[in-house]
């Protein structure tokens, strides 16, 4: 059950009302503001000191292990002073009202037996009156606010230090909310790293087993002194060790943010290379491939390494989509009258059926089982969209896809 003030009925009729209402509403306003932790907590030092008319204030966080109090913020005349200040667990006022959750009024604080000096002795500051109340959510003391000196001297009263308890249930509010989001994040971050690793572990696991394979034929093949049987061994073997080569450089590509290297590219031979490099994936799974080059286009300024990674996703995705059929495929290079250049990757494949249009670029998301990562579609729109462009798709189930990528020419990044 949240505590209530005793007094505050009393202190109403005593006209504390009006400051009460200045203090609540100015620091609710802060809280439902949706601003930092530190925003909230720094407007209300702001609003409890002027309002107190307190020389200085801070909130002080218990630390979660040894409870020892730990300066979080401090008003700004104070804060860097106090920054590497720690009160020991029960000592002194805070460490007592953080430790028994109880409100303290000391008029005069070098007269009292259990004021600490120390924070003091750091800062210059000459402590004089103090109110000090804890920070509690349900049960739990999470540290306390503190406001030192009534400016012009004399002490706080059982008033001011009642309107204090009632700022400190809001920042306490605002610590809870904060330390709770925190959590949850933290939370959401594990599962992801969970589900990453898991992904990538099932796939390098499946990569190494392919690799065996080849060395397992290889080794026999060299027993019985076959030459063909080396071979087919070592196409095993190397078919694996690209792909696990693609699936680091994708993830490179993925998890870094890289601003592209721009160079001024022939994107028609650019494409030509990228056809010739697959070209043997292609005649396998007798895919027919072909490419119809712009008829002339100047070089345009564009990170080759990038596009060409993107060239090799896409068009390996529209050899696999066409294996089954024996598709063709078709890559075009088309003219930049409105300023953009668009490459299309056109296949006469399987198509998609809406339920993988939804997930296509979704990290991990793949339906070739254990010959996919899932990596390929995402870098490649990471890599477009760092160029300022973007990647279309159509797809008929059954009939086919085709890919855009979209660059602008004169991008500001250009
Ligand atoms: N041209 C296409 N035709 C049909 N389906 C496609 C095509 N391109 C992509 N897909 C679908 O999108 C999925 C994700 O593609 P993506 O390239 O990201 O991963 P992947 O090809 O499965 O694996 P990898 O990371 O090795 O490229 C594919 O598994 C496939 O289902
Ligand atoms: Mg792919």
């Amino acid at each position: 059950m949240p505590q209530k003030p005793e007094q505050l009925p009393d202190s109403v009729e005593q006209g504390l009302a009006p400051e009460l209402v200045t203090v609540l509403i100015e620091v609710g306003q802060a809280l439902v503001a949706n601003l930092s932790t530190d925003a909230v907590l720094a407007a209300a030092l702001r609003v409890v000191q002027r309002v107190l008319s307190a020389e200085a204030s801070s909130v002080f966080l218990a630390d979660p292990d040894t409870r020892d109090l730990r300066v979080y913020l401090a008003d700004p005349e104070h804060d860097g002073a106090l920054k590497s200040h720690v009160q020991p667990k029960g000592k002194g006022l805070s460490g007592l009202a953080a430790e028994q959750g109880r409100a303290i009024l000391v008029a005069d604080a070098y007269q009292d037996p259990r004021f600490d000096p120390t924070a003091d002795s750091r800062t210059g500051f000459r402590t004089r009156s103090v109110l000090c109340v804890p920070l509690r959510v349900l049960g739990e003391n999470l540290g306390v606010i503190q406001v030192l000196n009534k400016k012009g001297g004399g002490s706080f009263t059982e008033r001011e230090l009642i309107l204090l308890q009632a700022v400190a249930s809001l920042v306490a509010l605002a610590l809870d909310n904060a330390r709770k989001h925190e959590e949850l994040l933290q939370a959401q971050r594990l599962a992801t790293v969970g589900e990453t690793i898991a992904s990538l572990a099932h796939c390098i696991k499946n990569v190494l087993s392919g690799i065996n394979a080849g060395t397992f034929f290889i080794n026999e093949a060299i027993g019985k002194q076959d030459l063909a049987g080396v071979k087919k061994g070592w196409q095993i073997a190397d078919a694996n060790m690209k792909f696990l080569s693609d699936l680091v450089l994708n993830m490179l590509s993925f998890a870094r943010r890289r601003e592209p290297v721009l160079q001024a590219t022939d994107v028609n031979r650019l494409c030509n290379e990228v056809l010739n490099l697959l070209a043997e994936q292609a005649r396998e799974q007798q895919v027919e491939v072909k490419l119809q080059p712009h008829k002339n286009l100047p070089k345009i300024k564009l990170d080759s390494v990038g596009l060409r990674r993107c060239l090799l996703n896409l068009l390996g995705n529209a050899i696999d989509a066409c294996a089954e059929k024996k598709g063709k495929v078709t890559v075009s290079v088309d003219g930049h009258n409105d300023d953009c250049l668009y490459i299309r990757i056109a296949d006469s494949g399987a198509g998609m059926s809406a339920e993988t249009l939804k997930k296509l670029f979704t990290v991990f998301f793949s339906t070739k089982g254990n010959r996919g990562t899932g990596l390929g579609l995402p870098v490649s729109k990471k890599i477009i969209e760092e160029h300022g462009g973007r990647l279309q798709v159509d797809s008929v189930l059954d009939q086919g896809t085709t890919f855009t990528i979209v660059l602008p020419i004169n991008s500001p990044s250009k």
